[in-house]
């Protein structure tokens, strides 16, 4: 009985250490995500942070498409645009206004002018025009 345990018990850890090496295995047709295990934080700490994390964070924070698609033009530190320290109000503007590539152009519906203006504002950190 107690060697049925112990056969029982390798066998598992057995299993266990297969299926880890396995899984960290990189082949040639994967590439490791470099937000790999994240978990997108959605918390904020002002009004105009939170604005900002219910208009545009599903796609500029962790995992979000545009932060990938970022992530190919600019440093993959700063593919978050909240990282960054060059954005502008008016450049901020004027790209949720027309979008760009695979970002749709963001309407006066979904965020309105005063809106895009606070989360313009909070992404340029003091930055003008
Ligand atoms: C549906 C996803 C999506 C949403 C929602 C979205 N974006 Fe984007 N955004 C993108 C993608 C994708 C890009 C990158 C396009 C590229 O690779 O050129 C981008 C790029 C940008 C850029 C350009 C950065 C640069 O250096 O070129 C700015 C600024 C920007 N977004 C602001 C915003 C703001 C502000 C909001 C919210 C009001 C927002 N986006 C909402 C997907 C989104």
């Amino acid at each position: 009985m107690r060697h049925a345990i112990r056969a029982t018990l390798l066998l598992v850890v057995g299993h266990v250490g297969l299926a880890t090496a396995a899984e960290s295995s990189v082949s040639g047709t994967s590439i490791e995500n470099a937000f790999r295990g994240a978990i997108q934080d959605r918390s904020s700490k002002t009004a105009d942070e939170a604005l900002f994390v219910e208009k545009c964070s599903m796609c500029h924070r962790q995992m979000g498409m545009g932060t990938v698609s970022l992530a190919r033009r600019v440093p993959s530190e700063r593919a978050m645009l909240e990282k960054r320290t060059d954005l502008t109000v008016d450049f901020v503007k004027v790209i949720a206004r027309r979008g760009l590539t695979n970002m749709p152009r963001i309407s006066r519906i979904e965020v309105d002018d005063a809106q895009l203006d606070r989360i313009a504002r909070y992404l340029a950190k003091g930055n003008s025009p």
